[in-house]
């Protein structure tokens, strides 16, 4: 060999030579590589199109005389298979090492702290007026804020034409499915499911055709109650909306009923409450109506009850001072943290 790198040409010395050389070569090369442009540089020096050793050996095939291109053949695909099968185990080592580093585990990386989030005010007002009735003995059960027809009006004895649709405008799904503008079809839902007696609170979203003012938002939540058992009296509703009234807003709230109008109760009323700076309205109210009764197949000559239902929002907003219900929807963390308990 007269080349001092070991370079052969393959049209001069001895091939067999120098597939042996470049095996060794090669070895000693294989075992350098610490990346993939390393591998890269190995592999294109010995198996390369242009600049492969082992390449050149193939190329230089055609020009042996026809006895001694057997041996040569041969003795250049093993090279050729020792070659491949190394790059490929490399290469399958270096993939291993990346993914190891990948989930390393830097222990001297500073802590990252906790950031708590807090409860928003709905959710804690929620809270609030869901634990005073299962206190009472109330079950707290949900229901779907897509909604059929027949749940959120027909069964409520608000039929097609019935003027109460047009202040609860909503939208329209098509087939009968609205978004719902109340948690009264849960009332429905819930009989249908069970037999009387019954005490059940309903939290949940709903949705009106509103425009957005410092009273109103397009979505907002609900509380519903329904109670129903024999001999119900108005008596049983004033009583434990007044308990409310006052376990939310202390013992020296009053309150007083209204005469009111659902299409769903009968009589109907509305809650109002003073806890000593004026009377807001805080619940609509009123008991059963018999046509509800009907439509779930209760009777009504066996079971009384009542229903009630209120805003959260309004009652979060007047738990905590807040004039524009907007801001509850905001999202604006500086007003969300002075919530943190
Ligand atoms: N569903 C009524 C509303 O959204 C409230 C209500 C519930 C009134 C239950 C009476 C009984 O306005």
């Amino acid at each position: 060999m007269d080349d001092e790198t070991g370079q052969a040409h393959a049209g001069g010395g001895d091939p067999l030579a120098e597939i042996e050389a470049l095996r060794t070569d090669f070895e000693g090369e294989a075992g350098e590589v610490r990346d993939a442009a390393g591998l890269e540089d190995v592999r294109a020096r010995y198996l390369g199109r242009k600049r492969g050793r082992l390449t050149a050996v193939f190329d230089g095939m055609r020009n042996l005389p026809p006895e001694s291109r057997g041996a040569v053949g041969r003795a250049a695909n093993d090279a050729r298979e020792a070659v491949s099968a190394r790059l490929a185990e490399i290469e399958a080592d270096l993939r291993d090492d990346a993914a190891t580093e990948s989930v390393a585990l830097d222990v001297t990386l500073p802590g990252r702290g906790d950031e708590a989030g807090t409860l928003h005010p709905i959710t804690l007002a929620m809270e609030e007026i869901v634990s005073v009735f299962t206190r009472m003995g109330y079950k707290v059960v949900g229901g779907p804020e897509v909604e059929h027809d027949f749940y959120n009006f027909e069964a409520l004895n608000i039929p097609r034409d019935h003027p109460a649709r047009d202040i609860q405008d909503t939208l329209y799904l098509g087939g009968d499915w609205l978004l719902r503008t109340h948690t009264s079809p849960v009332q429905i839902r819930t009989m249908q499911e069970q037999e009387p007696p019954l005490a059940i609170i309903v939290p949940g979203r709903v949705y009106r055709r509103d425009t957005p003012d410092a009273t109103h938002t397009p979505s907002f939540v609900q509380c519903e109650g329904l109670l129903v058992d024999r001999d119900i009296t108005m008596a049983d509703l004033r009583g434990t909306l007044d308990h409310f009234a006052k376990a939310l807003f202390g013992p020296q709230t009053e309150t007083r009923l209204r005469p009111g109008y659902f299409p769903f109760t009968e009589p109907s009323a509305e809650l109002d409450a003073n806890a000593g700076d004026g009377w807001i309205e805080m619940v609509g109210c009123g008991m059963v109506h018999p046509a509800v009764f009907e439509a779930v197949g209760y009777d009504p000559q066996e079971w009384q009850g009542f229903a009630f239902g209120m805003g959260v929002d309004r009652i979060a907003a007047l738990r905590y001072g807040i004039n524009d219900i907007r801001i509850f929807y905001e999202n604006d963390v500086r007003f969300l943290r002075q919530f943190a308990v």
